[in-house]
């Protein structure tokens, strides 16, 4: 019996950098105010390239050298798909010619890739499926209401994902617990469609991009995020005794820390990339594992222990305890 393992990981991301000086330019703020209360620096803004072009140049790395028609599943996690239909990973599909592989879209805004990772390794684990894709993918930026700078600057485009296969001879994935929270959904939305039907009453709220309420939003990652961290790795004491690193989602860096704080572990062991990226929601954990691999701090097929917790808008939080 062989168990489903990520046996490799690739990243992408729009060439074009924007500093937060250069977004001092635009609009009212200071890279002062974003970095002491982010801790980002600088984001990535596509220009041209949509969700589904990112998660195709993830795809492309990641099966580079594989037989396409092994690959059996593309779920693309995502919250700024470039259609209402087709779905994000139905169009990398088809830019890939996976021609074999089931396609669909997870939408759990910024813990997508992990609901999207747990629900892979149960296609694995079932026996039925033996190799699959699981990416993140976001252009944040063209769900952003760029006159509104307590959002605007926060979040960033790009895309990262894993090939996930039944090759391991022992469990990788040892526990998770995901959770939702439907009451509390509206402290972070963004309208989509632009509902042309004739018969159609006035709107209810005015459809400008996103709206977040910050302060409900870093309490929920502070008291729901934490404990369901704690409270996992509570269940798991031998695996807790010897967690190597906490990939979280990278929202900012003062919700990290007060995360670590909280939680009782280390801030080293919080690793982070928020720096460079802002907020990528739904790509913000693979993006940083892949950049995490690439700086030799984990590796793949090493055993560490790590745990991949997402939190974000619906609202929505969960983790997953793995071993590498
Ligand atoms: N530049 C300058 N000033 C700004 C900016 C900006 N970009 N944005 C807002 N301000 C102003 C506001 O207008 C307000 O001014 P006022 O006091 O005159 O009304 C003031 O700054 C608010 O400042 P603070 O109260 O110090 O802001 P706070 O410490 O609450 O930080 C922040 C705001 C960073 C949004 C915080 O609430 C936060 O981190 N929230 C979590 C939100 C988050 O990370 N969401 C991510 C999306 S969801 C997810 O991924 C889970």
């Amino acid at each position: 019996h062989l168990y489903p393992q990520i046996t490799r990981v690739a990243k992408y991301l729009p060439s074009n950098i924007v500093t937060n000086d250069d977004l001092s330019k635009i609009m009212d703020t200071s890279d002062e105010w974003i970095t002491s209360r982010t801790g980002i620096k600088e984001r990535r803004i596509s220009q041209q390239e949509s969700t589904a072009d990112l998660a195709t140049q993830v795809g492309l790395k990641l099966i580079e050298g594989i037989e396409i028609e092994t690959i059996d599943f593309i779920i693309v996690a995502t919250m700024t798909g470039d259609y209402g239909t087709p779905s994000t990973a139905c169009l990398v599909q088809s830019n890939l010619g996976a021609d074999q592989a089931f396609s669909l879209d997870v939408n759990a805004a910024c813990s997508g890739f992990v609901f999207a990772l747990s629900t892979a390794e149960k296609f694995l684990s079932s026996g039925k499926y033996q190799r699959g894709l699981v990416i993140g993918a976001e252009t944040m930026s063209t769900m952003l209401n760029w006159e509104d700078r307590s959002t605007a600057v926060l979040f960033g485009d790009g895309a990262a994902g894993v090939l996930l296969e039944n090759t391991s001879k022992e469990p990788r994935f040892i526990d998770e617990l995901l959770r939702s929270d439907g009451t509390r959904g509206m402290a972070l939305f963004a309208k989509k469609n632009l509902n042309n039907n004739p018969f159609k009453l006035p709107d209810k709220e005015t459809s400008e991009g996103m709206k977040m309420d910050g302060k409900k939003i870093f309490d929920f990652a502070l008291r729901d995020v934490s404990k369901n961290i704690i409270e996992l790795l509570e269940k798991n004491p031998d695996f807790s005794k010897e967690l190597d690193y906490c990939l979280a989602h990278q929202a900012n860096s003062r919700i990290l820390e007060a995360i670590s704080k909280k939680t009782k572990i280390a801030n080293e062991k919080f690793l982070s990339n928020v720096h460079f990226y802002g907020n990528t929601s739904a790509a913000s954990v693979p993006l940083l594992l892949v950049d995490e691999i690439e700086k030799g701090t984990l590796v793949l097929g090493s055993h560490q222990k790590v745990i991949m917790t997402g939190y974000g808008a619906g609202l929505t939080w969960g983790s997953i305890l793995l071993k590498l």
